[in-house]
Parts: C-alpha cells; sequence; structure tokens
C-alpha cells in the first residue's frame, strides 16, 4: 500500500495514542496526568505523525523560561521530552519529520536553543539528533533508574564552538 505520511500538532484528543505508543516503544513512561500538561501547555510544540490516518509516532515538547530570561538574561529553551515511533513505521524518516515539525515550532517561538536526554545506548535516537543538527554536550552518569547514563544533546541557533 502507497504510504500518505503526514505530521501535524498533537491534540488533547491524541492523548492515548501517545500514551500508548508512548508505553510500547520506551521504558521512561509518565502518568496520564504529565501528558494532559504537557498538551495543555505546550501543545504548540507537540506533533503526531500519521501513516495513512494511523498514529504511528509522536513527539512531545516544552519551552522552559528561566525567571531571568524575562530580564533578557537567560533566553529561553526548548526541551525534546519524549519521540518514538512504532517499530514497523521505522526507518522510513518519519521519526526525522516528527522531530523537524516540533522544533520549528519551539524555533518560532525563539528559543535559543534546544536539549534532550538520551540513553548513550540508543544509537537510533543519537544519530537521527546528530542528522538534525544536535550534538553531544555532556553526560549524566547513571541517569536513569536502571543504572544506565544518557547524553545530553543540544541543538543551537549558534553553532559551539568544539563538540564532543
Ligand atoms: C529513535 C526513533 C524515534 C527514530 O525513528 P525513525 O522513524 O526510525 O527515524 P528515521 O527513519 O527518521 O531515521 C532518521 C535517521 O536516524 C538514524 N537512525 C534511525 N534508526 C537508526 C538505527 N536503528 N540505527 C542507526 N541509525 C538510525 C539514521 O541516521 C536515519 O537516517 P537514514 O535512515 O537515512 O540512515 C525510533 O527508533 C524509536 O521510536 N525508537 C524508540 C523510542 C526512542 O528511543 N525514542 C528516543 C528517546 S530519547
Amino acid at each position: 500500500m502507497e504510504h500518505a505520511f503526514t505530521v501535524r500538532q498533537a491534540e488533547l484528543g491524541d492523548i492515548n495514542d501517545i500514551i500508548k505508543i508512548n508505553r510500547l516503544c520506551l521504558p521512561e513512561n509518565y502518568s496520564f496526568d504529565f501528558f494532559y500538561k504537557i498538551l495543555s501547555e505546550n501543545g504548540f510544540a507537540c506533533s503526531v505523525g500519521e501513516d495513512n490516518g494511523k498514529t504511528i509516532g509522536y513527539s512531545l515538547s516544552r519551552i522552559e523560561r528561566p525567571f531571568s530570561s524575562f530580564l533578557g538574561l537567560n533566553p529561553s529553551k526548548g526541551h525534546i521530552i519524549s519521540i518514538a515511533v512504532l517499530p514497523e513505521y521505522r526507518r522510513k524518516g518519519y521519526g526525522l519529520e516528527i522531530m523537524k515539525y516540533g522544533m520549528q515550532k519551539l524555533i518560532e517561538h525563539n528559543v535559543e536553543s534546544i536539549y534532550l536526554e538520551v540513553r548513550v545506548s540508543n544509537v537510533a535516537a543519537v544519530e537521527m539528533y546528530k542528522k538534525l543538527g544536535y550534538y553531544i554536550k555532556k553526560e549524566y552518569k547513571q541517569y536513569y533508574r536502571d543504572g544506565e547514563s544518557a547524553f545530553v544533546m543540544e541543538w543551537g541557533r549558534k553553532k559551539p564552538t568544539e563538540s564532543t
């Protein structure tokens, strides 16, 4: 069958699909209330991908504004909280498109940079983020409950002078 893929802003009505995909694809799961809060407060930067009308992936992001950002000191940052694509729909470029949608919205809202945490063993995600211009900024040792470390990866309007 021909694949017709589209990405659109996530709505509150997508919450059950998003939770289902999250539980299927990631060990990092959240409460219904957490998803609800992100979608209600930052829905503009959250997206779902649909293949022939079926929801097959999502990304959740938010804008984080330190108090000092109101004084023009620390600029606001975008945070990619979670992204996943159902296993049978991977390696078709859908993950990239879903990410690009959310990033574009964050950039339109004037964030200076966007960051995310990813398991150091998650080659697929790390490679996808590199393709989008993210670099490894630092490592948090034993960040996850099971003891695995996380890379903090960042995308910035200004490119870092050196990358790891
Ligand atoms: C990470 C994830 C979202 C990627 O989704 P996807 O739709 O398969 O990604 P794409 O097809 O857009 O791939 C984009 C690029 O990422 C890289 N990539 C994706 N999967 C990869 C893999 N298994 N191994 C190596 N590189 C990979 C490649 O550079 C790829 O480009 P290419 O296919 O032209 O080589 C998906 O693997 C997933 O849902 N994983 C489980 C959830 C997860 O780990 N989320 C991230 C948490 S931080």
